[in-house]
C-alpha cells in the first residue's frame, strides 16, 4: 500500500509538472492549443486508470541479512543504503521508478547489484544501467549524456493508453533491454494477470450449466462490468450496440443497467469472492480490453475462463496463442457486426450442448494449448505468490546480470555484448473507431481524443529521439520546440 501511495504521489507531481510544461509550449506554437486540450483530457483520464500495485515480497529484506562472505565495506545499514559499499558493486539507477528504495544491494544468482531510486549516482563511476517505468517514464531530465557503459532498460506492462510515445520504433529503441506485455521482448509479462495453471483450471467458480439456465429467469445471458469509459478500444460502442440484439446486464459505470449489491459497490470490491460468485452465474462475459495490441491480455480474459463463465473477448488479434484450447472463448471480429456475434451467442444459449463444447477443457481441467502451459510452467515469476519472486525482482536481475556478464567479458578480453530493443517489443497500432450510431457520445466524449493522442504521440516519439540520440541533455521546452518543429 505504501509503495502504491509513493507511486501515486510520484505520479502525480509528474502529470502537474507536465502538464505545465506543456502549457509552456502554447506560447510559441498555435497549433499546440487543440493538442493542450487533448493531452489535458488524456491527462485527466489518466487519473483514473487502472492503477496496479506492485508489491515487493518482505523476501528480499531477509535475504539481506543472510548475505553470506559479504565485504567488510559493505555492510548495510538500516534504510539498505551502505555508503561507501556500492561502488565495490555495478550500481544500477531506477531514472523514473517502479518501487521507493534509496538502496538496496540485491543477489541475483552470483552476481550482487546496488539498486537505488538516488539520480545523484548518475555521475557514479560504478552505475551501469539506468531503469525506466514506463507509465511513470518523462522525457524531462533523462540520464544525459549516456556514456558507453550505460544500459538502458524499459519496464512496462501497462496499457499503451499510458504513455503512447514509448510505443513508436524510436523511442522503444532507445532502450537495450525490455519487459513488456509483449511475447517478443526480452522479459515478456504476457501471463502477467494470471496467476497459475491451477487457478485456470480450477472448478471453484464453476456453476452447473442447470443451474445457469436456471437463473436465466433473471439474468440476461451475457454480463458487462466495465467503469473505465471510452478507452482507446472504443469497446462501449460496440457493447452499445450489441445490447440492441442481446440482453446484457451492465453492472459497472459503462451503459450501467443494473446495481451489484451495495457491499460490492466500490471498486476494490472487484476481487472479492462474492463478486466473482455474482459474475459466475452468468453464461457470457464481455471481456474487451481497453487498447487492442498483440499481447495485452489482462484479468478481463482471465476472470472468466477461471470463473467457468464463456468470454466473449475483444482485444489481442493474437490471443489464440494464449488461449487454453482452440475453443474456449468466442473471439470477436471487428469487422463483423455484432448483430451477427448477438446471433452467435443466442444460439448458444439455446443450445446446452452447443455450449458445453466451450467449457470442455474447464470440465476435463486440461490446458491444450501447449504454448500457454510452458509459459506458465517455466516462467521465473510468481502473481500473488509470495513464495515466488515478482516479475520486477527477476527484471532487476536479468539487468543485473547482463551488467556482469558484460563486465565478465571485458575482464577476460573479450568483446561485450551488445543488447537492443526492437519495435516489436512494444507496439500497438493505432486506436479505431468503431462506425454505429451512438447516442450518449458526444464530441466532448473521450473516444475521440485517442486518435489525436497517438498522432501527437508520433511526433514526440521522433523529437525524443532525435534529442537523446544528439547525447546532451535538454530541457522541456527544447522537446516540445523540437515536437512542434517536426
Ligand atoms: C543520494 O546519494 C548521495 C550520494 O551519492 C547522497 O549524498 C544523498 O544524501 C542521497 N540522497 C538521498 C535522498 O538519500
Ligand atoms: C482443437 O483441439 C482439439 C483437441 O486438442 C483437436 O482435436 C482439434 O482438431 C482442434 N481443432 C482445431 C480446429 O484446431
Ligand atoms: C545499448 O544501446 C545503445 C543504443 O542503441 C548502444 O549504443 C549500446 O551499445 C547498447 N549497450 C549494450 C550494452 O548493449
Ligand atoms: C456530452 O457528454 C457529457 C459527458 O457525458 C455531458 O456532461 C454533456 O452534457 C453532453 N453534452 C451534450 C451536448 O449532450
Ligand atoms: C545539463 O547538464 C549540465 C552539466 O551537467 C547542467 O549544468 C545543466 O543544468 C543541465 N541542464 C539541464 C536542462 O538539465
Amino acid at each position: 500500500m505504501v509503495l502504491l501511495e509513493f507511486r501515486t504521489l510520484l505520479y502525480a507531481q509528474d502529470m502537474a509538472r507536465l502538464s505545465a510544461k506543456k502549457l509552456f509550449a502554447v506560447c510559441f506554437c498555435a497549433s499546440a492549443f487543440v493538442f493542450l486540450i487533448i493531452t489535458l483530457q488524456v491527462v485527466e483520464e489518466l487519473g483514473q486508470f487502472e492503477q496496479t500495485t506492485h508489491t515487493r515480497p518482505l523476501k528480499d529484506r531477509e535475504e539481506l541479512t543472510q548475505i553470506q562472505a559479504f565485504p567488510a565495506s559493505a555492510v548495510l545499514n538500516d534504510d539498505g543504503a551502505s555508503p561507501g559499499s556500492e561502488s565495490s558493486y555495478p550500481i544500477i539507477v531506477w531514472w523514473s521508478p517502479l518501487t521507493g528504495e534509496l538502496g538496496r544491494l540485491g543477489e541475483c544468482g552470483h552476481n550482487r547489484c546496488f539498486f537505488t531510486i538516488n539520480k545523484s549516482y548518475y555521475s557514479h563511476s560504478s552505475t551501469q544501467a539506468f531503469l525506466f517505468y514506463g507509465t511513470d517514464f518523462s522525457i524531462e531530465s533523462l540520464p544525459l549524456p549516456r556514456k558507453p557503459q550505460h544500459h538502458w532498460a524499459l519496464f512496462h506492462e501497462e496499457s499503451p493508453k499510458n504513455n503512447y510515445k514509448l510505443f513508436h520504433k524510436p523511442v522503444i529503441t532507445l532502450f537495450n533491454h525490455t519487459a513488456t506485455f509483449s511475447h517478443h521482448s526480452h522479459l515478456p509479462l504476457t501471463t502477467q494477470h494470471l496467476e497459475s495453471l491451477h487457478t485456470l483450471t480450477s472448478h471453484t467458480f464453476l456453476l452447473p450449466l442447470a443451474q445457469k439456465n436456471q437463473l436465466r429467469r433473471t439474468l440476461a445471458p451475457v454480463v458487462y462490468v466495465q467503469s473505465d469509459c471510452d478507452p482507446p478500444s472504443d469497446r462501449d460502442v460496440y457493447v452499445q450496440e450489441l445490447m440492441k440484439y442481446i440482453p446484457v446486464d451492465s453492472y459497472g459505470q459503462c451503459l450501467h443497467n443494473k446495481d451489484l449489491p451495495i457491499h460490492l459497490s466500490d471498486s476494490t470490491a472487484m476481487d472479492e469472492e462474492s463478486f466473482f460468485q455474482i459474475l459466475a452465474q452468468y453464461k457470457f462475459i464481455l471481456a474487451f480490453e481497453n487498447a487492442i495490441c498483440d499481447d495485452y491480455i489482462t484479468e478481463k480474459l482471465w476472470r472468466p475462463l477461471k470463473l467457468g463463465v464463456v468470454p466473449v473477448y475483444y482485444g489481442a488479434p493474437n490471443v489464440h496463442m494464449w488461449l487454453p484450447s482452440n475453443r474456449s472463448a468466442i473471439v470477436v471480429d471487428p469487422k463483423q457486426s455484432p448483430e451477427k456475434l448477438a446471433q452467435y451467442i443466442q444460439s448458444l444459449d439455446k443450445n446446452d450442448q452447443e455450449y458445453l463444447t466451450y467449457l470442455d477443457w474447464k470440465l476435463k481441467r486440461e490446458v491444450s494449448n501447449q504454448r500457454l502451459f510452458k509459459e506458465l510452467k517455466e516462467r521465473q515469476w510468481g502473481v500473488q505468490d509470495m513464495t515466488r519472486d515478482n516479475f520486477i525482482d527477476v527484471f532487476e536481475c536479468m539487468i543485473c546480470n547482463r551488467v556482469w556478464e558484460n563486465n565478465n567479458r571485458l575482464h577476460e578480453g573479450l568483446v561485450p555484448r551488445v543488447w537492443q530493443a526492437e519495435e516489436h517489443h512494444l507496439t500497438c497500432p493505432p486506436p479505431k473507431l468503431f462506425h454505429f450510431a451512438v447516442d450518449h457520445f458526444n464530441s466532448s466524449s473521450l473516444r475521440y481524443i485517442w486518435r489525436a493522442s497517438y498522432e501527437q504521440s508520433v511526433r514526440e516519439a521522433r523529437a525524443l529521439s532525435r534529442l537523446t540520440l544528439r547525447n546532451r541533455n535538454f530541457t522541456a521546452t527544447q522537446f516540445w520546440r523540437e515536437v512542434f518543429s517536426d
